[in-house]
């Protein structure tokens, strides 16, 4: 069975007071929602500590990057293994914010879902194409490539721990979001690729992002290889926010 998640990315927003009240109130909606969503907040690495008090255990709480490395003089970085030691339980690795404006590479993406899920985390791990890549007929090859290889390190035994989220790039923060069949295939095209490289495919959870909102939640929902979402802006509402984890279907 795979796991269905509901991701939010609080991205650098967001506030002492805001973890308190929008956790909170997400908290206690979670408990009321009875379709087998995972619910995740991914805040800002300083609210971590104040988003793990409210969240209670009840719902998961990652972290938006780790540093390659796992101790040392790196000045700035926060490795897999403290976000795992301060009750952390997912990170998003090779966002397209990261990959686009700190030059971060497949290589980089790789090591890191590597170090992630040896530390008995869950990586998400991001691709996405441009639209410049999509119009011109390359989105598939540059999102399979981007798989092949920030995966290319995962040892057999730490697949159940790799979650995938197709975040096409053109529709991250635009208002646009890829039609429900378009990104239907591309998951499709994405869980191919995952067999290819010898992952139980079936079992890995691939969640869409890019503008999801309430209103187109349930048609990306509905669709068989869609199984769950990466939030931006909505996740920082809380109603909305709940809403998009209600979208999903119960039993699917
Ligand atoms: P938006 O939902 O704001 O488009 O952001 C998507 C995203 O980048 C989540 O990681």
């Amino acid at each position: 069975m795979r796991r269905k998640i509901v991701a939010g990315n609080w991205k650098m927003n967001g506030s002492k007071d805001l973890s308190e009240e929008l956790v909170g109130y997400v908290r206690s909606e979670a408990e009321s929602l009875d379709n087998g969503v995972e619910v995740v907040v991914i805040p800002p690495a300083i609210y971590v500590g104040d988003v793990l008090k409210q969240a209670q255990g009840q719902i998961s709480v990652g972290v938006q990057n780790v540093g390659q490395w796992q101790s040392g003089a790196y000045t700035g970085e926060i490795s897999s293994e403290m976000v795992r030691d301060a009750g952390c339980r997912y990170a998003l690795v090779g966002h397209s914010e990261r990959r686009q404006l700190f030059g971060e590479t497949d290589e980089a993406v790789a090591i890191k879902a590597s170090l992630v899920v040896s530390s008995g985390l869950s990586a998400i791990v991001c691709v996405g194409e441009t639209l410049e890549e999509r119009e011109s007929g390359r989105a598939e090859s540059v999102v399979s490539s981007q798989v092949r290889s920030g995966l290319s390190l995962i040892k057999q035994d730490d697949w159940h721990s790799i979650v995938v989220a197709y975040e096409p790039v053109w529709a991250i923060g635009t208002g646009k979001t890829a039609t429900s069949s378009d990104a239907q295939s591309m998951h499709a095209t994405i869980r191919g690729v995952l067999k290819s490289m010898g992952a139980p495919a079936e079992e890995i959870s691939l969640l869409y992002g890019g503008s999801v909102k309430a209103d187109n939640a349930a048609a990306l929902f509905a669709e068989p290889d869609i199984d769950g979402g990466l939030i931006g802006g909505a996740s920082l509402v809380a109603k909305d926010f709940i809403s998009i984890c209600r979208y999903f279907p119960a039993g699917a």
